[in-house]
């Protein structure tokens, strides 16, 4: 277990409110999630790669109750039969986690598994050495899991409506004017410390660790809906030359032409967000491609994709201070003003909208609106340890999955930080991912 001594826990008493509190916010937007999704969409088992809503509803109460009440303090779960349907294990088929309870009792064991594990809380002595228990590690690992989970239903919530062809009514679109260029911020560079001694943080992205980037140019917001109508009506879909080879069969296999959603509409393009069918919006910021999209993307503007270390530098480095920031505007807590995050929106806005969460090197939307593909493989830092199970991010830095950065519209604020590392297969697209582009 990596310990981080120079951190002071805080007073228990104080320590536990604040949990509470914590959870309680998060519990509210979940519950808010599950009261309006239809009943018929929790069991829909819509892609290979995901299970159905209202499994993603009970797993939250599930891996709350296990690292709270069972793991950290040794007892057993209120509901055996639903600890295992709610598990993520291969022994639990995804296609077996269609066989659901009904919504009502949902909602009712993700109360009854809350109150297990805020007894479990009352009881709990946060200022144990064991690792579970120090200063409520545990219940911090729900929370952030239970955020993960949230942006993963509204993943699903699109895809379904992609499926069923949800639609609203809109005018068709018009022709956009030519995009602007995105302006490009210069950054010198420089040794900063990278990845987070916080105790709460998840373990990829434990320790800090110098790393050094030399000078190079981000682009200030992510690439823009318009800007993507170009690569595609300039051909990038078509031109092999703009793609890895691995991009390239990829693209052909799927026969990939466009972004996951987009449909045609009038002379452009619609795409079916996660509450229907939607104009595209010019300067909100492309979502839902690919790392190959991405990658093929970068290479026609004549840029690349960012490091992840030059992403979190660019994000986080404080040039007053020479220190790292835990988000890009300082240290307080994200706020609506600042960023896109939370299912404030059911989508992404404007790029650079929200421009009072700048970073201190000048960067707009390093926190929200979408996720941001980095050049990086997801690989250990120096020191990695898993924590608190091989199966969270061990096992999948295999070399397999590239690190997105930035956190969407949907991530909500306890993993909005700029240390929190995202991961997926390069073909992945359906979540609220984008690209910023580096020189
Ligand atoms: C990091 C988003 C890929 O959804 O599989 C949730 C997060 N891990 N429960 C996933 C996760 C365990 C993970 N991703
Ligand atoms: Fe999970």
């Amino acid at each position: 277990m990596i310990s981080t001594p120079d951190e002071p826990q805080a007073p228990s008493s104080l320590r536990k409110s604040k949990l509470r509190v914590e959870l309680r916010a998060v519990r509210a937007k979940t519950l808010r999630l599950l009261e309006q999704t239809p009943e018929r969409f929790l069991k829909l088992r819509v892609h290979d790669f995901y299970s159905p809503i209202g499994w993603h509803f009970g797993h939250i109460g599930m891996t709350e109750e296990a690292w709270t009440l069972c793991n950290a303090l040794g007892r057993p779960p209120v509901n055996c039969a639903l600890s295992f349907l709610f598990a993520n294990l291969p022994e639990n088929p995804k296609d077996d986690r269609v066989h659901l309870p009904s919504r009502e009792q949902i909602i009712a064991y993700l109360a009854q598994t809350r109150r297990a594990s805020l007894a479990a809380l009352n009881c709990a002595d946060l200022s144990s050495k064991l690792p579970l228990l120090a200063d409520g590690y545990a219940w911090e690992f729900a929370l952030q899991h239970e955020c993960q989970h949230l942006e993963t239903i509204a993943e699903l919530l699109q895809l379904i409506c992609k499926q069923e062809g949800v639609s609203t009514d809109f005018p068709a679109q018009q022709e956009f004017d030519p995009p602007a260029a995105t302006q490009m911020m210069r950054l010198a560079g420089g040794t900063f410390r990278m990845g987070s001694n916080w105790r709460h943080g998840y373990d990829n992205e434990k320790c800090e660790h110098n790393v050094e980037v030399s000078p190079f140019s981000l682009d200030r917001l992510p690439v823009t809906a318009s800007q993507w109508v170009q690569f595609i009506d300039r051909d990038g879909y078509n031109r092999e030359e703009l793609w890895s080879a691995a991009g390239w069969e990829w693209r052909t296999r799927e026969g990939a032409s466009c972004p996951e959603y987009w449909v045609r509409h009038g002379n452009g393009y619609a795409y079916f967000s996660a509450v229907g069918l939607r104009a595209i919006q010019p300067n909100e910021p492309v979502s839902s491609v690919s790392w190959f999209e991405a990658d093929a993307y970068a290479r026609w503007i004549g840029k690349r994709l960012p490091t992840e270390a030059e992403w979190e530098f660019a994000a986080a480095w404080d040039a007053n201070t020479k220190g790292m920031r835990r988000y890009p505007w300082g240290g307080a807590a994200p706020s609506p003003g600042q960023a896109n995050f939370g299912l404030n929106n059911w989508h992404a806005l404007p790029a650079g909208l929200r421009n009072s969460g700048s970073s201190s090197l000048g960067l707009l939307d390093m926190a929200g609106n979408v996720w941001e593909w980095t050049a990086s493989p997801f690989v250990p830092y120096p020191g990695f340890e898993a924590f608190p199970y091989d199966g969270y991010s061990k096992e999948h830095m295999d070399g397999a999955h590239f690190v997105c950065r930035g956190g969407s519209w949907a991530t909500a604020a306890p993993i909005l930080r700029c240390s929190f590392r995202n991961w997926y297969v390069p073909t992945y697209r359906q979540g609220f991912l984008g690209v910023r582009c580096a020189l």
